[in-house]
């Protein structure tokens, strides 16, 4: 893992040259999102008329129509640059976008603001140190404010190190997991996508962090590829088993006191 001595320097991924990325999500959000992270995190963030969100690692800003359709102030901030401009191209309307480092939080929001919420959507595993990044995010909440982040599973989606089997015998697909304990910094192996990094951490090391942070761990959801989406994503030719987790998502609150 790289070490936190370079939480100074510049962020570490390149999301600044992924086409595929902003190609594959689009204005409306990939599959994923649609139908799993984006329910997700409504249920899971129970948002208010007026209450002030933060969209953390917030990319093109998918949430964005979303929560302001239901009376949400939501600001997303993004490292790369082009990330934001796409955001802002598509849901201007709908939010504020911000270029910005999550791990300096408070200096890019601004040291007296504060949040209702904050919510991390596919990118919570893309950003290191980790308690860096959720104690700056405790920092912009304000006291009972909560925090609400959609990841891969990181039980059954370790990058590069599990994978779908077949088990011929019992005509089962089952999930293969060849490491997990160990914490990896993994580059994001894609065809014209420059090297983004994505961190594996054992749920443990998640949940340790929020405690650092002076969190607690509320409410936490394991979510499947529905049905439909298997259809869409063509699962016959690649079988899966539905009862296996792709996502985790997770609240947790900042104390009160
Ligand atoms: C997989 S993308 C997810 C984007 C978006 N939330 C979505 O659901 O489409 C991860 C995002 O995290 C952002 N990111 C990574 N490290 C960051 C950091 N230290 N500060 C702010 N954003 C960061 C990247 O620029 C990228 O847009």
């Amino acid at each position: 893992m790289p070490s936190s001595r370079s939480s100074r320097r510049a962020v570490t991924t390149a999301w600044e040259s992924s086409d595929w990325y902003l190609g594959m999500v689009g204005r409306r959000g990939h599959l994923y999102h649609r139908h799993l992270a984006l329910p997700a995190l409504l249920a899971l963030l129970e948002p208010q008329p007026g209450e002030r969100l933060l969209d953390v690692g917030c990319g093109p800003g998918v949430p964005a129509p979303h929560l302001a359709r239901l009376g949400v102030h939501y600001t997303g901030l993004d490292a790369s640059p082009r990330m934001i401009a796409q955001a802002r191209k598509h849901h201007a309307r709908s939010g504020t976008f911000v270029v910005g480092d999550a791990r300096h939080l408070r200096a890019a929001v601004g040291q007296n603001a504060t949040f209702d919420a904050v919510s991390f959507v596919f990118s919570l595993q893309d950003m290191h140190p980790l308690e860096q990044v959720l104690s700056e995010a405790a920092g912009v909440l304000r006291p009972g404010g909560r925090l609400v982040a959609v990841l891969t599973h990181p039980c059954f989606r370790v990058p590069r190190q599990s994978g779908w089997g077949w088990d011929a015998c019992r005509k089962l697909a089952y999930r293969r997991v060849d490491r997990y304990l160990s914490p990896l910094c993994v580059p994001a192996r894609r065809a014209g996508g420059a090297g983004t990094l994505s961190f594996h951490r054992p749920l443990q090391d998640y949940v340790a962090a929020l405690f650092a942070a002076g969190m607690t761990l509320e409410a936490l959801r394991e979510l499947a590829p529905t049905d439909a989406m298997r259809r869409q994503l063509g699962r016959s030719a690649a079988p899966d088993n539905p009862d296996i987790p792709a996502l985790l998502a997770l609240r947790a609150r900042r104390a009160t006191g």
